[in-house]
């Protein structure tokens, strides 16, 4: 519907001109039998300054994304695949490639059963994988060269973090906007790189610093992968919902004090546990997303810098490739530190700060690393967070209490030194000096 602000009944199929020269600002609702995407609409508004030299145009993108806890993805009596890519004739995969050793025939048998065509690629997807190679070979795939896949067609990928966020950006690549299907295999993949919209490749510095925001149009989030997944890998995903609690889900940290052992050693209830267990993962995987999805799904680009899940993730982009530390553990450092920096800053309890910690040691998340006390590395990462998060202050989330949090704008050399050292003295005093289990890449194989 095509409308002008002077008077919106005249609607037709046209922008319509309003009759002072001077003001003249039209809007425009594309018509609806135009649109080809059932996932992204838009409208726009144009303001003629009126003297024929300058106008401005305003553009609002709206964008559906969905996730779903489902159970069985690739059980052929499930429809959720089937419904989605039998109507489009085939489904073009991207799958990760211990992903596909491990889940490669259920998901072949699945398509077969439904006689849905699949073309799959299996890719290689390490942390050192997280390049612009990676996604050139990933665009090859895609174009024409390979499965000449359409701009409404969407792409399913099935793998962990690491593949979530280069296939996420080749799809953004492609055709500038391709959509795709996210079955995240792992944790950290499940509740929050899996749905997230912030795809990426590595830069040569700093993590995640080459992307694009482009979440996949659906999410499916079964948390049967985990059976197969490293204990490492269950504890490292972790870390993520530990976020969330601690910066905006008091409910979520009380079932992880009480059950986050147990939920580590089952794997969230699918290597053990009894129904109670079940409801349990549930629980705690369904209010993480929620949480998770409440802030940085209803603020897709970035545009605002509310970002209570970026707790823990302030300095770690620049000290966790430097240590070679898995992902998790330089988030729940991070977060630990953060903890540490909110005491000091009188925003926070001692006892809540114990309690963050002790939470993170009794699910072996590591507290400390001597690379904190490089202070000019710190510095550094915060240069480079106040530029990827727009140069108005830090935005550094720290815990005002469990459950809350407020961003820390300025933290001063002198402030850091202090944070740093009165944390270090803290964990110095832990057996094991906060060191976590599993807690480098080479650790899990995945340098
Ligand atoms: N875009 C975002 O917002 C965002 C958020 C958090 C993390 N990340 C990124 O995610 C990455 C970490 O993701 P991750 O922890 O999922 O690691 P990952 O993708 O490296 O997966 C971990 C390992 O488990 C294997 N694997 C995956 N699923 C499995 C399964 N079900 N069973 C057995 N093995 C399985 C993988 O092949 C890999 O070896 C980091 O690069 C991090 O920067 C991105």
């Amino acid at each position: 519907m095509v409308q002008t602000t002077s008077d919106p009944k005249l609607s037709t199929g046209h922008p319509q001109r309003s009759s002072s020269e001077t003001d003249q600002i039209i809007q425009f609702h594309h018509p609806e039998q135009y649109r080809t995407s059932e996932w992204y609409t838009g409208s726009g508004e144009i303001a003629a300054s009126g003297d024929n030299r300058s106008f401005e145009v305003t553009a609002t993108y709206t964008l559906t994304a969905e996730v779903k806890l489902v159970d069985g993805v690739f059980e052929p009596s499930n429809p959720t695949l089937a419904e989605i890519y039998s109507p489009r004739g085939r489904c073009v995969a991207i799958v990760d490639r211990s992903v596909d050793e491990l889940y490669g025939d259920a998901l072949r048998r699945y398509f077969e059963s439904h006689e849905i065509p699949l073309q799959l690629l299996a890719c290689r997807a390490w942390e050192s994988d997280k390049t612009p190679e990676t996604v050139h070979n990933l665009l090859k795939f895609l174009g024409k060269d390979g499965c000449d896949v359409s701009r409404n067609e969407p792409v399913l990928v099935v793998g962990g973090g690491v593949l979530s966020d280069v296939a996420g950006l080749a799809c953004a690549l492609q055709h500038r906007r391709t959509p795709y299907i996210m079955v995240g295999t792992t944790i950290v993949a499940a509740i929050d790189a899996g749905p997230s919209p912030r795809t990426c490749t590595n830069g040569a510095q700093f993590k995640n610093s080459i992307g694009v925001y482009h979440p996949p149009v659906l999410t499916l989030v079964d948390r049967n992968f985990f059976r197969t997944l490293a204990t490492g890998h269950i504890r490292n995903g972790m870390a993520e919902i530990i976020k969330m609690a601690v910066t905006d889900d008091p409910i979520l940290f009380e079932l992880m004090e009480r059950h986050g052992v147990r939920l580590l050693e089952t794997h969230f209830a699918t290597l053990g546990g009894d129904e109670e267990l079940n409801a349990i993962a549930d629980e705690v995987i369904y209010r993480a997303l929620f949480s998770y999805m409440k802030h940085e799904g209803t603020n897709m680009f970035e545009t605002y810098q509310d970002r209570p899940h970026a707790y823990g993730h302030t300095w770690s982009p620049r000290f966790e490739p430097a240590a070679k530390l898995m992902h998790g553990h330089s988030v729940a450092i991070g977060m630990a530190f953060g903890a540490s920096l909110a005491v000091e800053l009188n925003w926070l309890e001692p006892a809540e700060r114990d309690r963050i910690i002790n939470l993170c040691r009794a699910i072996g998340l590591s507290v400390y690393h001597p690379i904190l006390e490089d202070i000019d590395l710190m510095l550094e990462g915060q240069k480079n967070m106040r530029r990827k998060r727009g140069e108005g202050g830090l935005w550094a989330p720290l815990p005002t209490g469990i459950g809350s949090c407020d961003y820390a704008q300025e933290v001063s050399s002198g402030m850091l030194e202090v944070a740093v050292e009165h944390h270090k003295q803290l964990c110095a005093a832990l057996p094991d000096g906060g060191r976590g289990q599993e807690m480098y890449l080479s650790d899990l194989g995945l340098e």
